[in-house]
């Protein structure tokens, strides 16, 4: 299968006109409920607060709920692209606060059961999209399918979710092994939620950092924890991104904290570091399946 035109002009960063590098980042957790859209939300909304051009991707279709949480009524989602209902440009929305998102649609078809050609046909929406952008959060469906895993091998960086319940801290062991060990991804960021204190955070990342270095090749960096935060609820019950709602919350502090520190992060070696990258790395295994 042709890969679709790679646009080798929109690599030149710092022209007019032309995108400048995209930094991708998936938000993972092999377990549900963990808190992986809060935190998507919240860190895509941080990374507006600083000044960064962001779009927040929501690509769980079983269970979408980014719009929900920020309170959106999307006229297209991600769903009516794969039907080839509309364009992808067509389903961003611009939140109150800046933050461009593209929903998915709940209850539609699972990214799992995507064909490779409509993998393909959204790597030919996405380039089409003409929009100037620093930074993509792509929050992902709970579990290690399919669609999970080829999303964060396609990210740059992939933020694991992790809070203190034992099904959580297996089930992120089981996604970081897979990822390591089927995917190639070499480094994971580790994110403890609705931790009690520091302390509590800091134990969660030494658990799994412990077994990962026995047992995987993969380098684990303890990106920080989040507090268990009531402000966050009501935030949700609102509709706003904590952050927004009620900025000197425990949780927005924390959100703005690692929102500032991965801005800092180094890309990858060999990273090109723009959408059609992300998007060249998520339909690679489709165009195998192909051939
Ligand atoms: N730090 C926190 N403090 C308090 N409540 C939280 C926190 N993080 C998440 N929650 C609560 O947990 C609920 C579930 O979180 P969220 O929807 O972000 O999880 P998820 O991992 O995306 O779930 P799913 O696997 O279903 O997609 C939220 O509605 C919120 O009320
Ligand atoms: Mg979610």
């Amino acid at each position: 299968m042709q890969s679709p035109d790679p646009h080798p002009s929109a690599a030149a960063a710092g022209q007019p006109g032309v995108p400048g590098p995209v930094r991708v980042i998936a938000v993972a957790s092999g377990k549900g409920g963990v808190g992986k859209t809060s935190v998507s939300v919240n860190l895509a909304a941080a990374m507006v607060a600083a000044g960064q051009r962001t779009l927040l991707l929501d690509t769980d279709l079983g269970l979408a709920n980014v719009d929900v949480m920020l309170g959106l009524a999307p006229r297209h989602t991600l769903a009516d692209v794969f039907a080839d209902r509309c364009e992808l440009r067509d389903t961003v929305i611009q939140a109150p606060n800046g933050l461009m998102v593209v929903p998915a649609a709940s209850g539609k078809r699972h990214m799992t059961e995507l064909t490779p050609a409509q993998h393909v046909g959204l790597v030919h929406a996405f380039s089409q999209l003409d929009l100037d952008l620093d930074v993509m959060v792509v929050d992902n469906a709970a579990g290690i399918a399919d669609g999970v895993l080829t999303f964060c091998q396609a990210a740059q960086d992939v933020i694991v979710v992790v809070c203190d319940e034992p099904a959580s801290v297996t089930d992120a062991y089981a996604l970081i092994k897979v990822l390591s060990r089927d995917r190639g991804v070499a480094r994971v960021q580790v994110l403890a939620n609705q931790v009690q204190d520091q302390r509590e955070g800091r134990q969660l990342f030494d658990k799994l950092e412990r077994v990962s270095s026995r047992f995987l090749d993969v380098t684990l960096n303890y990106l920080g924890a989040i507090p268990r935060d009531e402000w966050l609820r009501r935030a949700v019950q609102r509709q706003e991104p904590v952050v927004d709602a009620f900025p000197s919350a425990p949780s927005s502090v924390a959100f703005r904290d690692i929102a500032r520190r991965s801005r800092q992060w180094q890309s990858p070696a060999g990273a090109r570091g723009h959408v059609e990258f992300f998007l060249e790395r998520l339909v690679a295994p489709a165009r195998g399946a192909m051939a």
